[in-house]
């Protein structure tokens, strides 16, 4: 839709001029048979963000996430893992059908697990039991709404998961938005995993890409997931030069999202039949509770979409609205007028 406000989600960017003018200029290699320059490029800069051995870069975070359980895990094992998360949530069963492991699924305040729960919830070593292979964590945490989890909960996870010698990972799609929203280095809350990962193409902008970053143990093993997955690029050099550029001037302008996520929060809460407290936002997600007796979240977000406004409806009740470089102050106005047109109809 032409001229749209699109808060669906983040990864509907498009690459800026600037953007496309580093990926036109970039130089590049067969990455499978001697290396892309821009690609290695990419990973080192990337390893450095996060503080890590090195990255693999892949194409999307699915993948990412879907290369650190096949390097962590066997078939037969099980993880412990959010329950919102994407991981379990939204990667259509790949733990089972790609890795043969079983989730067992935990809840959280927020994002952020009972470290006593994620200790009681670890199996013994038994034969009658799947060994706990991997603990997942996520940052910002999509399924409450962005939220930022906090470093201490990570650390004690961290702590708990050390103590069984079980590795941590750690799907960071947004983990620049935490450490934007919190003034914590990326690579602090990086260090509570064991793997992480990062998405170019999300509030960063880029077209394609993720990176899977560890040590360089974890990484030979992830290398060879990464190339049975079909996920080893060749000129990949191209999106590589996308992400690279996402990478150094992308990050600190996220507070500018977090900035207008707030910004629509305060516009739409209170609104008869809307509610989303301000306070509640953290990055550039903005979760609506939609209390309106005659509209469910699909009719709402079909009336948006008459006022150029598209909104993705999660369920009946919950309306999301995400926030991005694509859009501004002025699809917020759009929005909040929307809004009001909508409700006093
Ligand atoms: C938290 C999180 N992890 C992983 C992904 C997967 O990323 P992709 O769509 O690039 O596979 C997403 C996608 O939105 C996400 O929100």
């Amino acid at each position: 839709m032409n001229g749209a406000s699109d808060f669906r989600s983040d990864t509907v960017t498009r690459p800026t001029a600037a953007m496309r003018a580093a990926m036109a200029a970039a130089e590049v290699g067969d990455d499978v048979l001697d290396g892309d320059p821009t690609v290695k490029e990419l990973e080192a800069r990337a390893a450095e963000f996060l503080g890590k051995d090195g990255a693999l870069f892949v194409p999307s975070g699915t993948m990412a996430n879907q290369v650190a359980l096949g390097a962590w895990t066997r078939s037969g094992d099980e993880i412990l893992v959010e329950r919102e998360a994407h991981v379990v949530r939204w990667e259509a069963g790949a733990a089972g059908f790609l890795h043969g492991v079983q989730s067992v699924t935990l809840s959280s305040v927020r994002g952020a697990m009972d470290p006593g729960e994620v200790r009681a919830t670890i199996r013994p070593d038994f034969i009658h039991c799947p060994r706990t292979a991997l603990i997942c964590v996520e940052q910002t945490h999509m399924g409450s709404g962005g939220s930022v989890v906090p470093l201490a909960n990570l650390e004690a996870i961290a702590k708990v998961a050390r103590e069984h010698a079980i590795p941590v990972h750690m799907d960071g799609a947004r983990l620049a938005n935490a450490a934007v929203a919190s003034r914590i280095a990326a690579s602090r809350y990086a260090a509570c995993a064991d793997s992480v990962s990062l998405c170019f193409s999300k509030g960063l902008g880029a077209p394609v890409g993720s990176v899977i970053a560890g040590s360089a143990d974890f990484l030979a093993r992830a290398k060879v997931v990464r190339k049975r997955l079909g996920g080893w690029m060749r000129q990949s050099g191209l999106i590589a030069a996308g992400a690279l550029h996402a990478l150094e001037h992308h990050v600190e302008r996220l507070a500018d999202d977090h900035a207008l996520a707030k910004e629509l929060a305060r516009a739409l809460h209170g609104l008869p039949g809307l509610a989303c407290p301000p306070e509640a936002v953290e990055t550039n997600l903005v979760l609506v509770q939609v209390t309106h007796a005659e509209l469910d979240g699909a009719a709402l977000a079909a009336k948006f979409k008459e006022h150029g406004v598209l909104v993705s409806a999660l369920s009946p009740r919950v309306l999301r609205f995400v926030t991005h470089l694509d859009v501004g102050p002025k699809d917020v106005e759009r929005t909040a007028r929307a809004a009001r047109s909508i409700l006093a109809g």
